[in-house]
């Protein structure tokens, strides 16, 4: 009886250590998954409210983005484990060495433990055959035990903490690296402005981040509201952007691609969905980037309705376009049309997302700042239309 409940013992000590084991390894999983990809399976959008009050069924206009779908060329993959940027390689590395130094410790202290059980069954076995007494012989004290298990934890925790200083001294430096690029990511409830500071023309952007490949970024992170985190986990680690004071990160694409991210830190209805999308570019790419961005907004007469619209109700308060208005509530829409998405990573940009975005975004992005302007059908097409020149 004495056996079997000892068996039972070992058992669940062994499913205790295998779930644990599982839990660790599908959090971490699960964690760069959930938070950093963005939406990968989106829940049942609400239906979007026509200006003539019908309802229209989202699912046939809205196609939420899925980052490996045409035309957003690139990686659409989050994960921790592959890291493609100095700082993200170092801290996979220190990721690896903590877990197999857990892995380690667990082994060996599990090791005991069972080894303890069995010897256990096996001396009480034999008393009970022999007819005298289970208790085993009692120890107290042992000096090279109690150093061992001293000794070792100090060693262990000395080394983890040497690891990782080293680590943090490479991440979290305080001047730009060599032939950096400057960029300031300031934080907004649910977006992220991108400005480029530079003697020929400052250029601002929103929600993409154009970087040119195999160099340096030195990221300038400010928020214009509340706590937000930038995380695009192929590049670096979390670094958090704090109202009224200036944090700096850097990281370096080794390669061009499309590296996604996302709001780290909990900031309101839609911080799940104030995604990050970092375009690596070939460092002639991202020059023309950089030139066209720095051009003023396309003028086309055969738009100059929608500018009339957009110019006549309330966009011109919150939204910038180079010519036409100053808002600095909203993102730049200057070069809008250069973008692959709207709703900061959320939606791709065509045009019946862009309309039905303008037409009421509370029903893309509930909580949205952004207000329906309760426009016409015919205003709306003006608006859209004119919005898609700006490219
Ligand atoms: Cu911004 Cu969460």
């Amino acid at each position: 009886m004495r056996g079997c409940r000892s068996l039972i013992a070992i058992v669940f000590c062994i499913a205790l250590g295998v779930t644990a084991i599982g839990a660790f390894a599908g959090g971490l999983q699960d964690d760069t998954n959930a938070s950093a990809a963005g939406p990968p399976v989106p829940p049942a959008p609400a239906p979007v409210r026509q200006p003539d009050g019908s309802v229209a069924d989202l699912d046939a206009k809205l196609v939420v983005c899925d980052p490996d779908a045409p035309p957003v060329s690139g990686s659409g993959v989050t994960s921790i484990f592959e890291p493609e940027s100095p700082p993200s390689r170092e801290i996979r590395e220190l990721g690896f060495l903590v877990f197999a130094i857990c892995i380690g410790i667990f082994v060996v202290v599990q090791g005991f433990l069972v080894l303890a059980i069995v010897r256990g069954i096996r001396s009480r076995r034999a008393a009970r055959d022999e007819g005298v007494s289970a208790e085993p012989t009692q120890v107290y004290g042992s000096v090279p035990i109690e150093v061992a298990w001293t000794v070792i934890p100090a060693i262990i925790v000395f080394v983890l903490t040497m690891v990782t200083i080293r680590t943090i001294r490479d991440i979290d430096i305080t001047s730009p690296p060599e032939d950096a690029v400057e960029v300031i990511a300031i934080g907004h409830q649910w977006w992220w402005e991108f400005r480029y500071p530079d003697e020929a023309g400052e250029v601002v952007t929103a929600n993409e981040m154009h970087v040119p490949a195999g160099r340096p970024i030195w990221l300038r992170l400010e928020s214009a509201d509340v706590i937000h985190s930038f995380w695009v986990p192929r590049l670096a680690g979390k670094m958090d952007l704090v109202p009224g004071h200036t944090n700096y990160t850097w990281f370096e694409a080794e390669r061009a691609g499309i590296y996604l991210g996302q709001c780290a830190e909990y900031c309101g209805t839609q911080h799940a969905h104030m995604l990050i999308r970092v375009y690596a570019d070939e460092p002639e790419v991202f020059d023309a980037w950089l030139d066209d961005q720095r051009k003023p907004a396309v003028e086309d007469p055969a738009v100059a309705e929608g500018r009339r619209v957009f110019a006549e109700y309330a966009c011109l308060n919150c939204h910038t376009v180079d010519g036409t208005s100053d808002g600095m509530f909203g993102p730049n829409l200057t070069h809008l049309a250069s973008r692959d998405t709207i709703g900061s990573g959320f939606i791709p940009l065509d045009r019946a997302n862009l309309r039905a975005w303008i037409d009421d975004p509370a029903q893309l992005k509930i909580g949205c700042n952004m207000p329906s302007l309760k426009l016409d059908a015919a205003e709306l097409d003006a608006v859209t239309d004119y919005l898609l020149t700006l490219n």
